[in-house]
């Protein structure tokens, strides 16, 4: 479903990753996983168009997208729940849900605002509430559905877990599981590895713009403390 090619991104004259190459196979859940700083971020901000790519190349469903608008990656059926959220805070909840739908077809619209609400029955009490008002983790919750309000064959959500309390955690992993079983791929990033692992069937950890070890989830799973040791202290497992 994704294919990232010697992919070398960046700011300027800086690399945030140094020709790294992954493949994400269509209907499974991949782990990008690495400490603070490790170019995660920079990544999956690319896949999105929102980061500039200075050598390789990205390819989704098989066509090259490495120089592709944003919105065109979003036609094709990549969505992003970012880090931070980014949420519209003196809006609604409805209203965040519906700019996240605004490029699809009325009927699509609410087929996908049915299966969000079905996904994150929170979401659904708290309909006309201001999403700067919402809990972190409902506020998490929010940025995931917005996302899937595009109706995106991939969605990528970054640090999944930071600084939700552990029921906020197990809701958007559930939501994950759920989404795997829907067919929707799904390109996570995190920083505690833990959850990660127990989620995705593929797994890549990166350190300093480079990848460090991939392979499948089960491997790392047999294997934590390798992953830990590649992620340094960050890799502290601190949020379950
Ligand atoms: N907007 C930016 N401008 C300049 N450098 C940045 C920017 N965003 C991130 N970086 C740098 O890119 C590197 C990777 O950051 P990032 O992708 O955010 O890592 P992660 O998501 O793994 O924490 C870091 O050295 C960071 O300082
Ligand atoms: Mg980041």
């Amino acid at each position: 479903m994704l294919k990232l090619v010697d992919l070398t991104v960046g700011y300027g004259a800086f690399h945030a990753t140094h020709g790294i190459a992954l493949e994400v196979r269509a209907g499974t859940v991949f782990a990008l996983v690495g400490a603070n700083g490790a170019g995660k971020s920079s990544t999956i901000m690319s896949i999105a168009g929102h980061t500039e790519v200075h050598g390789g190349c990205i390819e989704f469903d098989g066509q090259d997208i490495t120089h592709l608008p944003i919105n065109d990656r979003v036609r094709r059926g990549i969505a992003l729940a970012p880090e931070g959220r980014r949420l519209f805070a003196d809006l609604s909840v409805a209203e965040n849900l519906m700019l996240g739908g605004y490029a699809r077809p009325r009927a699509e619209e609410a087929a996908n605002r049915d299966m969000v609400l079905d996904l994150f029955p929170r979401l659904r009490e708290r309909l006309d509430q201001r999403a700067g008002t919402l809990s972190g983790g409902e506020q998490q919750m929010l940025a995931i559905g917005r996302a899937l309000m595009a109706g995106p064959k991939m969605l990528m959500i970054d640090e999944v877990s930071l600084g939700l309390m552990p029921k906020a955690v197990d809701i958007c992993y559930a939501a994950i599981a759920r989404l795997r079983e829907r067919g929707i791929t799904v390109l996570l990033v995190e920083q505690s590895t833990k959850r990660a692992l127990e989620a995705a069937d593929d797994v890549c950890v990166l350190e300093s713009g480079r990848i460090v070890w991939s392979g499948t989830a089960a491997a790392a799973r047999q294997d934590p403390a390798v992953i830990e040791a590649y992620m340094g202290l960050a890799g502290d497992g601190a949020h379950g």
